[in-house]
């Protein structure tokens, strides 16, 4: 569970408590911190999820905690009934649900674009019909593409390399065109590589991070697709999460605004190979060149000024403390699995 300052949690939770919130994909990585600190802060939740990239594993202990305050709404984001009986009174709605891959989205581009960008209506004509107050979008920082000058900030056009930020960028578009045609607040937060706890690993789909470790913890070799020299502002899911609770939080109009969500500070994809091999006890040769993936973007790195201006977003985990809390969590998980292994458990 991510833990966000006190302060911060004083802020937030007179904004939050007996508010009714409804959450898209809420059962997949960043969805699933989402709900965990919305419940915290008092609101009552309800996700939907077709459960296509994740599994109630969480949800449900989460349910079985709180049952006045979790509702559950198995459906996609692409079916209308789903969605309005999920969105229901809700004030805000935090839209993360999406085939959040690039390769996937090289493989079936149909597939995510509907999801992704006609999803994203569904879930707007949803919104505007329920008079909801404000949507936030997860949108990605893949809509840059091989941006030229770095850091990267929202006055730079897309230019998307890939169906996925192809379809990322249409949903920021459908928001700023819902913010001008009916007057509704709608923001796009532009994530910059999210890692932490939970992140899924085990499919060629995975995020660096998950799939680093797991070779590592198995004493396999680590793939640098590339080369190992890109560079990306690896962000911990803390980050994130206080971007969307701050966005839902404003009083700003936010009307189709664009932010970067990320560190603002970069690391190559060898460093971070590095880092996590000498936390297995394993050398640096062990990470290993390979050709490069297409879609994939050269180096990233965000300006985080816009978000701060407009919704006092800031960084409570820096790269060092996130993968660290990320990898007590793999380490904390490997034990229970070894535990369990040796109980001769399944
Ligand atoms: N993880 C990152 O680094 C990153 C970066 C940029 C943007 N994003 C965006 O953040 C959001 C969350 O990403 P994540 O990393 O938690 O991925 P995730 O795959 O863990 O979460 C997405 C969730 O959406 C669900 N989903 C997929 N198709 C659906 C559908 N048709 N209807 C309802 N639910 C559906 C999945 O089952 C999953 O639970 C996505 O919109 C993604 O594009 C993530």
């Amino acid at each position: 569970m991510i833990r966000l300052p006190t302060e911060i949690v004083r802020e937030l939770e007179p904004r939050y408590r007996d508010r009714r919130v409804c959450v898209t994909g809420g059962a997949g990585f960043i969805g699933g911190h989402l709900v965990d600190a919305l419940v915290r802060l008092g609101a009552s939740v309800t996700v939907i999820d077709d459960l296509s990239n994740a599994d109630l594993e969480h949800l449900s202990g989460l349910i079985e905690l709180e049952p006045a305050r979790v509702r559950f709404v198995h459906g996609s984001v692409l079916e209308p009934e789903a969605v309005e009986h999920a969105i229901g009174p809700a004030s805000v709605v935090f839209h993360l649900g999406a085939v959040c891959s690039v390769p996937r989205s090289i493989e079936n581009p149909t597939r995510s674009w509907e999801v992704n960008a006609t999803g994203t209506i569904r879930v707007l004509e949803a919104a505007r019909h329920a008079g909801v107050k404000r949507v936030i979008f997860s949108a990605s920082s893949s809509a840059y593409g091989n941006a030229t000058t770095l850091p990267v900030t929202e006055a730079m056009l897309p230019s998307p390399l890939s169906p996925y930020a192809a379809s990322k960028v249409a949903g920021e578009r459908l928001m700023q065109a819902y913010a001008e045609s009916y007057g509704m607040s709608t923001v796009s937060l532009r994530y910059f590589n999210i890692f932490g706890p939970r992140q899924r690993s085990g499919s060629p789909y995975s995020g660096v991070i998950p799939k680093f470790v797991e070779a590592a913890m198995r004493g396999e070799p680590l793939t640098l697709n590339g080369g190992g020299d890109q560079s990306r502002d690896f962000t911990y899911v803390g980050n994130a999460v206080l971007a969307n609770l701050l966005a839902g939080a404003s009083t700003a109009p936010l009307a189709g605004r664009v932010l970067n969500i990320g560190t603002g500070t970069r690391t190559t994809v060898r460093e971070l190979a590095e880092r996590v091999l000498a936390a297995f006890g394993r050398p640096a040769s062990d990470a290993v060149e390979a050709p490069e993936r297409m879609g994939e973007v050269k180096h990233s790195l965000a300006d985080i000024d816009a978000a701060r201006e407009a919704i006092g977003y800031r960084v409570v985990s820096d790269f060092d403390e996130g993968l660290g809390l990320t990898l007590d969590w793999w380490r904390g998980g490997a034990a229970a699995a070894s535990g369990a292994r040796e109980r001769g458990e399944a």
